[in-house]
C-alpha cells in the first residue's frame, strides 16, 4: 500500500497503461481460472491474413501467439465499434473464425490485411481432452472454431478422432476442408442434403458412426459447439447412449471474466465456470435448452 507522502507520477508511461482495476489482478477473486490479463485494457494486434471460409465466415490471423487451451476465448475489441467474445481456433498465431451476424461481426469483416483489433484473454474453461477414451467432436454454425485445435490435440496424443459437422446448406459447412487434411473421420450433413446426410447433425451421427447402436460399445466421449437446440439434442444422446460429454455453451457477455453477470445460466457464469461444460455441469439446469439473456440482462426464450 502507498505511503501519504509517496510521490504519484501524474504521467505514467504508455507502456505500463492499465485500466484503473489493474491493481485488482492480484487478487485471485471467486473463480480460481481468473486471469491476469483480464484486468488489462486490450493489447492490439494487426490483421496479417482474412480467408473467405463459407459466404458468412471469415477466418481473420493476427500477428501475435497466445498461450490458450482448446475451448478458450478472448474479447475482441473492433476499434471504435464494440468487444465481442470469439473462440480461439488457433494460438500459434492467433486466429478467429468470425460469422457476420451483425454491428459488430460486419465491422470487423470490413477490416483489411495490415488493420489493426485489440484483444484480451485467453478466458474460459477449456474442453479436457480425455486420452484413454474416443473423441466425437460436433460442430454447428461456427462452433467447427474452437474444435479444430482440439482436433490438433487429440491426433497429436493418438486419440481417435471422429469429427461431426453440421449446416443447412454444403457451403456453410465451416472446416470441413481443413478438418479433411487433418484425416479425421469426417460425418457431414446438411438440411438440404446438398453434402453429406439430409438432417441434422445427430442424424449423422445416428447413420454413420462405426458402432453406433451399441450402447456401452462405444468408448467416447463428445465434445460439441453450436447452436443450443444441437447441444441439447447430444446432451440427450450422451445420456442415452452413457457417453461422456463436454459442450461449449453461448451466452451474451459483457466483461468476459465473471464480474457482471450478464453470462449467466442458472447459477453458472459461462465465461468463467463454461463456455464448457459437463453433462453433470449441465444437469438440471433450467435455462439449459430455453432461455438466455440479451444485452440488457433479461431473460429470453431461445
Ligand atoms: C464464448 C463465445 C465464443 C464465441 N465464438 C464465436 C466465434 O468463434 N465466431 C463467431 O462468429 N461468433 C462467436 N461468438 C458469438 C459472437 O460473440 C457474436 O456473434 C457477436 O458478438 C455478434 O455481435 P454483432 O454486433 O455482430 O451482432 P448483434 O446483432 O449484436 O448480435 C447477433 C447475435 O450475436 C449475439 N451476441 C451479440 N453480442 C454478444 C456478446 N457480447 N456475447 C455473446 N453473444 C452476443 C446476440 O445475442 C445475437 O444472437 C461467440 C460467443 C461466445 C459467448
Ligand atoms: S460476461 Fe461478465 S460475468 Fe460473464
Amino acid at each position: 500500500m502507498s505511503s501519504a507522502h509517496e510521490k504519484v507520477d501524474p504521467h505514467p508511461s504508455d507502456t505500463n497503461l492499465q485500466s484503473p482495476v489493474s491493481n485488482l489482478a492480484q487478487y485471485p477473486g471467486p473463480h480460481a481460472l481468473i486471469s491476469n490479463t483480464a484486468f488489462d485494457l486490450p493489447r492490439m494486434a494487426r490483421i496479417v491474413d482474412i480467408h473467405r471460409e463459407t459466404p458468412l465466415v471469415k477466418t481473420f490471423v493476427l500477428d501475435t501467439d497466445i498461450d490458450a487451451q482448446p475451448g478458450q476465448f478472448i474479447m475482441l475489441w473492433i476499434p471504435g465499434v464494440d468487444e465481442k467474445p470469439m473462440s480461439i481456433a488457433g494460438m500459434h498465431p492467433l486466429t478467429v473464425s468470425v460469422a457476420r451476424v451483425g454491428p459488430a461481426t460486419a465491422a470487423l469483416h470490413a477490416l483489411d490485411r495490415g488493420d489493426y483489433v485489440g484483444w484480451r484473454g485467453p478466458f474460459g474453461h477449456p474442453f479436457q481432452l480425455e486420452q484413454d477414451r474416443q473423441a466425437l467432436l460436433v460442430a454447428g454454425g461456427y462452433g467447427s472454431a474452437p474444435l479444430y485445435p482440439l482436433a490438433q490435440q487429440a491426433l497429436a496424443h493418438a486419440v481417435d478422432v471422429t469429427v461431426a459437422i453440421g449446416a443447412r446448406v454444403a457451403d456453410e459447412l465451416l472446416y470441413a476442408d481443413q478438418f479433411e487434411q487433418l484425416g479425421v473421420r469426417l460425418l457431414l450433413s446438411t438440411n438440404d442434403g446438398s453434402r453429406g446426410v439430409k438432417g441434422f447433425v445427430t442424424d449423422a451421427i445416428q447413420e454413420s458412426l462405426p458402432g453406433f447402436g451399441d450402447p456401452g460399445g462405444l468408448n467416447l466421449t463428445v465434445y460439441a459447439c453450436g447452436p443450443e437446440p444441437m447441444l441439447v439434442a447430444l446432451y440427450n444422446l450422451c445420456r442415452a447412449n452413457g457417453w461422456h460429454g463436454q459442450l461449449s455453451v453461448e451466452r451474451y457477455m459483457k466483461c468476459g471474466f465473471g464480474i457482471c453477470g450478464q453470462c449467466a445460466l442458472d447459477d453458472v457464469l459461462v465465461c468463467v465456470d463454461g463456455p464448457v461444460l459437463t453433462l453433470d455441469q449441465l444437469k438440471d439446469k433450467r435455462d439449459f435448452g430455453h432461455f438466455h439473456r440479451g444485452p440488457t440482462g433479461r431473460r429470453l426464450e431461445i
